[in-house]
């Protein structure tokens, strides 16, 4: 989950200051959230993403280009498009349908004229077909004012004209703008609880604010946004191959992988699905919540950690029974309750490095100082 999380509060700062490897723990002004959040690494949000330059360096220095590199836990696809920057093959595996659908339009290959003329042909559509509310469900009615539902059903039905795979990149787009259309504070954009119906005091902007109540200007500011980052990375990208299965890690069949760098999801901190509830709702994506491991409704009570510890060392045990002995695999965790020892163990995994790196950036409420570890392991 690199980036994100976790409070260290209660540990010894020294110590782990002490062994920090000083070349991964950027600051702001060292790599800038630009740089961070460069082509298609932003074209939608995510929490729990890792940055990009952290797989850059792990890439760098234990794999060559034409290699074929695996993220079982693939999120938002950052190993797999940089894997792909690199030169190499990348396959990649979620729970998450809509994570995996993210990954797939950030890596798949596109006809740029023809995407941008898909795209600009979709809202064209869109907004002059009516704006009906119906086809929307009851979850939907509840976080939507009813034009900017309409709005988002219009389009809807336009992107899913488009022929593949230009529908997929449009249903990104679509997603994008649903969550910024939520009837929500314009400073609770990552865990909005219940709607938000009339004015309030803005944390962000110092006033008065109204909750969003259309969402046009999303779809066309993220439609022309979504088009410049595709073509940014196509200047970047190799034709190298990125699979994207929609599989557990549990049970996810290989073939041959030279190494592996992941982000698995930390215990009880992040729900993978509800994240992005607008997306399942809008696009009626098959929910595979009940597979997630270490989900934040599961909290991190003893029990939550022992089906933790379980589940993990099933992925990567699955992982490892399919490398070759002495294969490195990269591990970014926050390990607060101390797991990874067991569960690495348990998989048959050896460390061979373990490096801690600040990550002091956060803002808004996941603001403070966190720190992470990236382990490194070989097969064996
Ligand atoms: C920390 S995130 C990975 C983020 C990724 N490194 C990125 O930068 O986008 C962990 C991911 O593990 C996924 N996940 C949870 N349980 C899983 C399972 N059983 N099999 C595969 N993926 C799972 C979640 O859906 C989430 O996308």
């Amino acid at each position: 989950m690199g980036s994100e999380l976790v409070d260290v509060a209660g540990a010894s700062q020294e110590a782990l200051y002490a062994s920090i490897d000083l070349e991964l723990s950027w600051s702001e002004d060292q790599l800038p959230q630009a740089q961070r959040t460069k082509h298609v690494h932003g074209l939608h949000p995510y929490l729990g993403k890792f940055v990009p330059q952290l797989v850059e360096v792990f890439l760098q220095r234990y794999f060559r280009p034409g290699d074929r590199i695996y993220d079982p836990f693939a999120g938002c696809g950052t190993t797999l498009v940089e894997a792909n920057v690199f030169g190499a093959d990348a396959v990649g595996c979620d729970i998450s349908a809509f994570n995996c659908l993210l990954a797939q339009v950030k890596t798949k290959r596109y006809s740029l004229g023809e995407l941008e003329l898909g795209l600009r042909g979709a809202l064209e559509e869109a907004r002059r077909s009516g704006r009906s509310t119906r086809g929307g469900g009851a979850w939907l009615r509840r976080w939507y004012a009813p034009q900017a539902l309409g709005e988002l059903l219009a389009y809807r039905r336009a992107a899913l004209r488009l022929p593949p795979p230009y529908d997929d990149v449009a249903c990104v787009v679509l997603s994008r703008a649903a969550r910024s259309a939520r009837l929500t504070t314009h400073f609770d954009l990552d865990f909005p609880r219940e709607p938000v119906t009339g004015p309030y005091a803005c944390r962000k902007h110092k006033r008065e604010c109204r909750p969003v109540a259309e969402a046009w200007k999303f779809l066309a500011r993220y439609t022309t946004d979504t088009v410049q980052r595709l073509r940014t990375f196509a200047t970047v990208r190799n034709a190298g191959k990125v699979e994207v299965v929609h599989a557990d890690a549990r049970s996810m069949e290989l073939g041959g992988v030279s190494g592996v760098i992941t982000s698995p999801p930390y215990p009880g901190l992040i729900d993978y699905h509800e994240q992005h509830r607008y997306a399942y709702e809008l696009l009626r994506l098959p929910d595979r919540r009940e597979r997630e491991i270490g989900a934040a409704v599961d909290g991190s009570s003893r029990a939550a950690l022992t089906r933790y510890v379980t589940a993990m060392s099933d992925a990567f045990s699955n992982t490892a029974r399919q490398l070759e002995r002495g294969t490195p695999v990269v591990i970014v965790v926050s390990d607060s309750h101390d797991v990874y020892p067991s569960i690495l163990e348990r998989s048959g995994l050896s460390l061979e490095e373990r490096i801690t790196r600040h990550v002091n950036r956060r803002t808004g409420r996941r603001a403070g100082e966190f720190f992470e570890d990236v382990l490194v392991c070989r097969v064996g």
